[in-house]
């Protein structure tokens, strides 16, 4: 279904009737939760730039769709830095471990501000660093594509969304997630481990972010 790293439906603070845009929506998980909690006068738009997962997403809405006779969930293919949506058009920017993987996250954050509504909100549930990744490890493309090496910073994050121009930026690391993939033995992570000095874990230098934001 996908590859997530926090909650941001639960941090989103859903209403009925908004519109939501999720980033990387993947098999489009994220995007059932919000359109159960928008409902049928709201809607959810996902968008992921991979054809496959954009397949996967609508072959799981139709599921969707018979289960809660909902038709509020759409997916459109695209990339996060040149997003498909008209301006101002969103209530809320949702996104799951997407962001990591931009390789233009200025862009990325500059059209979350455009999509944006006046007031409109962004959460998001990221990877981001506490202290920079040894060389080995920025350099693999395992842990790149495991949404650890594109990770930035924590303060480079509060950066990015100041310049996109957003407002009320908070941010809360979270290193229950790292810890738990840690100990569950998950192979990326022991990799990642092999890689650091001794006597330090994965969630000394990275952890599960949940950013919230709003267009002033
Ligand atoms: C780690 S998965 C997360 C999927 C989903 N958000 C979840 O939580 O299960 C990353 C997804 O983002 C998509 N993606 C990565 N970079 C992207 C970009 N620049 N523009 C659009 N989609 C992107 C990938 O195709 C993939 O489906």
């Amino acid at each position: 279904m996908g590859l997530s790293c926090g909650n941001p439906t639960a941090i989103a603070s859903l209403k009925p009737g908004e519109v939501v845009l999720d980033l990387g929506a993947g098999g489009g998980f994220d995007c059932f939760i919000a359109g159960s909690k928008v409902g049928a006068g709201g809607r959810v738009i996902g968008v992921d730039m991979t054809p496959e997962m954009l397949s996967k997403a609508r072959r799981n809405a139709v599921i969707y769709s018979e289960q809660t006779g909902l038709t509020n969930v759409e997916f459109r293919l695209g990339e996060i830095e040149h997003l498909p949506v008209a301006d101002a058009s969103v209530d809320v920017v949702i996104s799951n471990c997407v962001l990591n993987l931009s390789p233009d996250k200025p862009a990325a954050w500059r059209e979350i501000a455009r999509v944006l509504k006046q007031g409109g909100r962004v959460a998001v549930s990221d990877l981001a660093l506490l202290r920079p990744l040894p060389e080995a490890l920025r350099s693999d493309l395992e842990a790149l594509v495991g949404c650890v090496a594109g990770a930035v910073s924590v303060s480079e994050m509060r950066g990015l969304a100041e310049s996109a121009g957003l407002v009320s930026i908070e941010l809360r690391p979270k290193p229950e997630y790292v810890d738990a993939l840690t100990d569950w033995n998950d192979p990326l992570y022991q990799r990642i481990m092999q890689a650091l000095p001794a006597g330090t874990r994965p969630s000394d230098f990275v952890v599960s972010l949940d950013v919230t934001a709003r267009k002033g």
